[in-house]
């Protein structure tokens, strides 16, 4: 499941993010935090884990696991990593596949916050590999795309102006995808549920179901 979530930032934390992230002497070679295989693919800038970035970094890494749909979509268990990232004009990331275990614990969902309005620079979408074609997105700032860590993707070149992200990884309660889709369902189900107060009796078996689906797939 690619689940784009709109507005997961508040304003105030989206122009903190922006202004970090164009402090130029904050930034490092991206390059330098991929593994073998993705190090000669990584052309972009990261922030270096200086204490105010490392601070914001977890402020948002707070935002974003407590969303109301990261938490209905991803069951986080824990936010594995955090990197804030930009892209100058030609500067891309090549295909690949995200690390499994980052810092000892497994990632299960990776996710994109756009920094950047989307009108301020060319190129620079987040293209996820799906059988068919290759999906390609771009979302307006402050917005969130959520995806497996299982897919292989790739950022394409930007051409002009500057791409700004913060990426990160998710460590879920339920490591299969297929499960967290049917958590997902219910609980999308029992949202529209909770509107309809002569529901009440489907809502309580549904609201079972949930939880004892959970106590059997949750590792805790
Ligand atoms: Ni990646």
């Amino acid at each position: 499941m690619i689940l784009p979530i709109g507005s997961a930032l508040p304003p105030s934390l989206l122009q903190a993010a922006r202004d970090l992230a164009t402090q130029d002497a904050l930034f490092v070679d991206g390059a330098n935090t991929a593994g073998w295989y993705a190090r000669p693919l990584k052309k972009n800038m990261q922030a270096k884990p200086a204490p105010a970035v490392s601070k914001l970094l977890r402020q948002i890494g707070d935002v974003i696991s407590s969303h109301e749909l990261v938490q209905a979509a991803a069951r986080p268990k824990s936010v594995v990593r955090l990197l804030l990232s930009r892209y100058g004009s030609g500067m891309e990331y090549g295909a690949h596949v995200d690390d499994a275990i980052m810092d000892g614990q497994r990632t299960d969902l990776s996710f994109t916050l756009f920094l950047s309005d989307p009108d301020s620079y060319q190129g620079g979408e987040l293209m996820i590999d799906e059988p068919s074609a290759d999906r390609a997105f771009k979302l307006d700032a402050g917005s969130l795309l959520l995806y497996p860590s299982t897919t292989l993707h790739r950022v394409a070149p930007v051409t002009s102006g500057q791409r700004l992200v913060i990426v990160g990884w998710i460590r879920s309660l339920i490591r299969d995808p297929g499960q967290r889709e049917i958590l997902f369902d219910l609980e999308r189900s029992i949202a529209q549920l909770r509107q309809q107060s002569e529901q009440r009796e489907v809502l309580s078996l549904l609201l079972k179901s949930r939880s004892n689906l959970l106590r059997r797939w949750a590792e805790d």
